[in-house]
């Protein structure tokens, strides 16, 4: 086979393929790369929201880890999921009931395996402190509701940093509460703004719409995600990421989507380079 010739028809067969077709920008230089998002850490490896996930995410090359902030009852901001410790660690109680020093003093690591007992709960600042710049950074306001000022405090770590203009360091927001989106879009209207939502209410024209406005990434459950869906997302400016790839079924969903993104416990589902 002429060279030429066999050059098409190893791109053809690699744009058969939806894993290798994710990819393939670097070969053809026609397609986008579709980041890869580590969801709370590479937690389907290791313990979530733990430097063990997290560091696990940067070793298996993931774009960006994620990460959801909440509050201690004495101010600290603390990476934790639940609204309770009672999943993820070995104590009990609401994170805003319990100090930073108890919430410090928890094992957040043996629930997923003894390899991992003494992970600490980890604080906002040590997450920025240790990761910023390594490997991007999507912080989720979970339940900002809880925590009035929330938004003012998260801010204020990203402008000491320096983080609040990413152009080199990639940070982006999201969350459920779409007010609290409103409010970090006017506290940082640098760092790009992601909606959040399992709901097909949230699909109309006119509610994609309305989060244009403010928004730059709509995140939708990968079960509403159709086609129609990512071609209105795109056509309104936004760009799309959907989650949480626990299967290869899910992943090959998505990576035939035109996503922007991925969301994943396990990256190497969705970049089969890691
Ligand atoms: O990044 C998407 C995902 O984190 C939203 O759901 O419950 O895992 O925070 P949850
Ligand atoms: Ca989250």
């Amino acid at each position: 086979m002429a060279a030429e010739s066999k050059r098409t028809e190893d791109k053809k067969n690699i744009l058969q393929n939806p894993f290798h077709r994710a990819f393939a920008a670097e070969l053809t230089g026609e397609l986008r790369q579709i980041d890869t998002v580590a969801h709370r850490g590479a937690s389907g490896y290791a313990p979530e929201n733990t430097i063990a996930a997290f560091d696990k995410a940067v070793e298996m090359k993931a774009d960006y880890i994620e990460i959801d902030v909440q509050r201690s009852k004495d101010g600290q901001l603390v990476i934790i999921h639940d609204n309770t410790v009672n999943r993820t660690t070995d104590g009990t109680g609401y994170v805003k009931d319990l100090t930073f020093e108890q919430l410090r003093s928890l094992d957040a690591g043996s629930w997923k395996g003894e390899e991992f007992s003494g992970e600490k709960i980890p604080t906002f600042e040590e997450i920025l402190d240790r990761y910023h710049g390594k490997i991007g950074i999507l912080i989720e306001l979970k339940s900002p509701e809880l925590y009035p000022g929330i938004e003012e405090s998260v801010a204020q770590e990203l402008k000491e940093r320096h983080l609040d203009n990413p152009q080199n360091e990639k940070m982006m927001i999201q969350s459920f509460n779409f007010d609290s989106l409103k409010k970090m879009n006017a506290l940082l209207p640098k760092v790009p703004i992601e909606v959040l939502t399992s709901s097909k209410a949230h699909t109309t024209e006119q509610a994609l719409k309305d989060f244009a406005a403010y928004a730059d990434y709509f995140n939708p459950i990968y079960g509403i995600v159709t086609e129609d869906l990512v071609n209105r997302v795109h056509a309104l400016g936004m760009k799309i990421s959907s989650w949480t790839v626990r299967s290869h079924e899910s992943a090959e969903f998505l990576l035939n989507m035109n996503m922007d993104a991925i969301i994943t416990d396990y990256p190497d589902y969705v970049d089969p380079r890691n």
